[in-house]
């Protein structure tokens, strides 16, 4: 066969050549386009053909050679569209109706947790955080716990280690006393994270739970300042209308202390099981921090003054989407979460 003839067999084969499978197209490939292809041969025998018709000889080479190449990526191409029509023919019944998709939710308590804080970032309150493993100084001395309290005892909390005593934090304000610890006032900070104490679990209580505390350090903060920041917060909360009371109240880390109550928005004030017709339900504790709690972060109670108040997230969740169980939050039951769909964040 003269090397023309053997150059046009090659055209024909390459053009009439169908690939069907990976395999044909692989054949092809090595035959074609390889380092080892037949092109090597045809570019090897340049040798003999007669001098002045090299320049031709080559040139028609390398034509074929972009013809095969050209050809190569049609054979790829037409595989594809094969695959992917191959794929939409195996839908099997194209009247049937779609299956809609089941997109999950927002936790409960990740949205109250959202919601709460972008309240009082509004007024200018950062986030702060901290370990839930802590040392006795940050969760109880350092807030001013005398020795012999009984929320230091075994029934509250959760002990890892005795002597020095290392244990789950049983509230946020650890992480309020590493705040003052470390930065100079005005701190103006919310803490959220989850709390642990040993109590035994029921519809009303858990071993483990979340806070947000807040904390407001500053020259000539009083406590019109914390009552004008809770009154806010109820109302962007739950709403316009709510009202507050603050009762009384002791923690060891604030004096004076108090308890704080909303106008029960369940029944507007008329009296229900929710605020055991009483008109008011409680949704956390506050006060004043006791000097002794800022000399012992490195602060000057001569200086300045501070307020810092306490709530429960799943408390507030509750009452917000009358919530009748605690334990709910945590047993991951698809049907409870399901009815959060609609809650945005
Ligand atoms: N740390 C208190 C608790 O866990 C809540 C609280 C915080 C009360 C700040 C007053 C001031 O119960």
């Amino acid at each position: 066969m003269s090397a023309t003839d053997q150059i046009e067999a090659l055209k024909e084969e390459i053009k009439n050549y169908q690939a069907q499978t990976e395999e044909e197209l692989e054949q092809y490939r090595m035959r074609f386009i390889s380092r080892k292809s037949v092109f090597g041969e045809l570019f090897a025998n340049m040798k003999n053909i007669a001098p002045e018709d090299r320049k031709a000889y080559g040139q028609t080479i390398n034509e074929v050679k972009n013809l095969a190449q050209d050809k190569f990526k049609s054979l790829i191409d037409a595989l594809n569209q094969q695959k992917s029509d191959a794929e939409d023919l195996d839908v099997k019944d194209l009247t049937l109706p779609p299956i809609p998709e089941s997109l999950g939710s927002i936790h409960p308590l990740t949205s109250t947790r959202k919601r709460i804080i972008e309240i009082f970032e509004r007024i200018g309150f950062n986030l702060s955080d901290g370990p839930e493993i802590e040392d006795d100084w940050h969760n109880f001395t350092a807030l001013n716990f005398p020795e012999n309290h009984p929320a230091r005892e075994m029934q509250d909390t959760f002990f890892i280690e005795k002597n020095p005593d290392i244990a789950l934090r049983t509230h946020t304000s650890s992480i309020q006393v590493r705040v003052m610890e470390n930065e100079k006032p005005p701190i103006r900070t919310l803490c959220p994270g989850r709390v642990f104490r040993n109590e035994a679990i029921s519809a009303r209580a858990h071993c483990m739970f979340n806070q947000v505390e807040g904390l407001y350090i500053d020259k000539n903060v009083s406590f019109a300042d914390l009552k004008q920041t809770m009154l806010y917060f109820s109302k962007e909360y739950f709403g316009k209308n709510t009202k507050i009371r603050l009762r009384p109240s002791f923690f060891p880390f604030t004096e004076p202390s108090a308890e704080l109550d909303i106008s029960c928005f369940i029944c507007d004030q008329k009296g229900c099981k929710i605020c055991k017709h009483t008109g008011w339900v409680e949704i956390g504790g506050c006060g004043m921090v006791d000097p002794n709690v800022l000399s012992n972060c490195g602060i000057d109670p001569e200086e300045y003054t501070g307020f810092a108040f306490g709530m429960g997230i799943e408390r507030i969740a509750m009452l917000k989407y009358r919530i009748n169980d605690i334990r709910l939050f945590t047993e991951n039951d698809i049907r409870f979460l399901r009815q959060f769909k609609s809650v945005n964040v």
